[in-house]
């Protein structure tokens, strides 16, 4: 079966945009099969965007996946990877159509609070990356009040 990983970024989760973000992907009918809110790890967050190294932006996306917690999904179903992006919308918020969540709830390429898998192999990927990581830093207190 199709799975696909989806990690809502840390503007995401400061923003108080989980629910909604996890409710748009209930609400299409897939299945939400596993869900950690942990702080990624420098090395892991390398790895993850590894195909966006040479880009200048690279150091200034890594510096954003770690600035603070993030909740990484693994959703199910026939399509998912496909349909997951879709639901995403495009990489640049102002140019993601109305509807999508990065249309409804983004304005910036640098801050577009989710991730989604562009492939069924990187989905599988991704979600194993995960499932390996041995220790999860837990996410107390983050909130400066
Ligand atoms: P992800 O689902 O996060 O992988 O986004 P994407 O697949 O829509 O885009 P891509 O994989 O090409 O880029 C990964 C992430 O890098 C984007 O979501 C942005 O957060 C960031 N990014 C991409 N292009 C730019 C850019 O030109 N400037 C900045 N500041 N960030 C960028
Ligand atoms: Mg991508």
């Amino acid at each position: 079966v199709d799975e696909t990983y989806i990690m809502v970024k840390p503007d995401g989760v400061q923003r108080g945009l989980v629910g909604e973000i996890i409710s748009r992907f209930e609400k299409k009918g897939f299945k939400l099969t596993g869900l950690k809110l942990f702080q990624c790890p420098q090395d892991l967050a390398e790895e993850h965007y590894k195909d966006l190294k040479g880009k200048s932006f690279f150091p200034k996306l890594i510096e954003y996946i770690v600035s603070g917690p993030v909740v990484c999904m693994a959703w199910e179903g026939v399509g998912v990877v496909a349909a997951a992006r879709k639901l995403i919308g495009a990489t640049n918020p102002l140019q993601a159509e109305p509807g999508t969540i990065r249309g409804d709830l983004a304005v910036q390429t640098g801050r577009n609070v989710v991730h989604g898998s562009d492939s069924p192999e990187n989905g599988k990927r991704e979600i194993g990356r995960l499932a390996l990581l041995a220790s999860f830093t837990l996410c107390d207190g983050y909130f400066s009040s």
